[in-house]
């Protein structure tokens, strides 16, 4: 038998300890949840992308009626970066959310399809994503890309 195991770490960091490119990004997030249609939710979300030449990439989530149909803010700005930018890699992504109450506490955490879809565009910059990701009570750092949020991932490699 043998044995395996993996331990992920990040920090959390107020206001005034972020760099300036994180709190930059942060503020992207936060501007991008103005474009979100919540009318079913009410839970408006931003995502912003840093890709490698120092773009910015937005998205926000965009409800429908028919609520499968939806997509969350992340994967709107992925493929939003994958179409404009197809030769950039993702460098860091930052994501901000709020209700009627004003931003979340804690910050909130890319959903399972979303990231499925940040683990590809990982592959595709070949970079490590680095996570900003924001809460009133503290903003959480994660620095080891996404195998640390989604392991034993599916992948082009899976189908070799
Ligand atoms: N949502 C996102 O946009 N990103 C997340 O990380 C979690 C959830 C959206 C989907 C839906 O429009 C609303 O938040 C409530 O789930």
């Amino acid at each position: 038998m043998k044995e395996f195991s993996r331990t992920i770490s990040w920090s959390v960091l107020s206001q005034d300890e972020l760099d300036s490119k994180d709190l930059m990004l942060v503020n992207a997030a936060k501007d991008a949840t103005i474009g979100s249609w919540s009318p079913y939710s009410r839970f408006r979300v931003g995502a912003a992308l840093l890709l490698e030449d120092g773009t910015v990439v937005t998205g926000s989530n965009q409800e429908n009626a028919a609520y499968p149909s939806g997509l969350c803010a992340e994967r709107t700005a992925l493929f939003t970066a994958g179409h404009l930018h197809p030769d950039k890699a993702v460098t860091a992504l930052a994501i901000a959310a709020r209700n009627e109450n004003g931003y979340t506490a804690q910050p909130i955490t890319p959903c399972g399809a979303c990231r499925q879809v940040l683990s590809e565009a990982e592959s595709r910059g070949g970079h490590p994503i680095r996570f900003i990701l924001y809460g009133t009570e503290g903003t959480m750092v994660l620095e080891g890309g996404t195998e640390s949020i989604l392991p034993f991932c599916f992948g082009a490699d899976s189908m070799k």
